[in-house]
């Protein structure tokens, strides 16, 4: 038998699971990379674990995708990605992208320039370097988290 009380709990319940950030929910993340490279497989296996759903495409030069989604030439990485209308460049931490996706910024995309160690798919045994993620949006550049050190 289901009292009032039970009725109040299971809705709390059900509006704090309804509040929680889930990749799963997102559109499947496009990933443009070439099919040499090691880390952005490592990214790509880092993006899936925290519930990303990936297509791979693979191409032997990635800098023509970089110029159509206007990644800034000081942001360029390795790997250009897409999920819904919003870019990420480069080993840029699922969490980070899971927040850019729920608060929904006006912005074209995030990104982690180079190749910095102990960003994810960059672990090195022992060492990392601090980096930051930047926002990019037109040639507008602001830092959107910051990591590691
Ligand atoms: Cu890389
Ligand atoms: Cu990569």
């Amino acid at each position: 038998m289901i009292d009032r009380r039970t009725l109040v709990l299971t809705g709390l319940a059900s509006l704090a699971l309804a509040g929680r950030a889930s990749a799963e929910d997102h559109p499947v993340m496009v990933v443009y990379k070439s099919p040499t490279c090691g880390c952005c497989g490592a990214w790509i296996e880092h993006v899936e674990a925290a519930g990303f759903r990936v297509a791979v495409r693979n191409m032997p030069d990635v800098v023509p995708v970089k110029t159509e989604f206007g990644v800034p030439q000081a942001l360029w990485s390795c790997h250009t990605a897409r999920i819904g209308d919003y870019t990420i460049e480069g080993h840029v931490p699922a969490e980070d992208v899971l927040r850019m996706l729920e608060t929904r910024p006006q912005i074209a995309g995030i990104a982690v320039p180079g190749m910095p160690a102990g960003s994810p798919g960059m672990e090195v045994p022992g060492y990392s370097e601090p980096y930051d993620v930047y926002v990019f949006s037109g040639d507008n550049l602001s830092v959107f988290a910051s990591h590691g050190g």
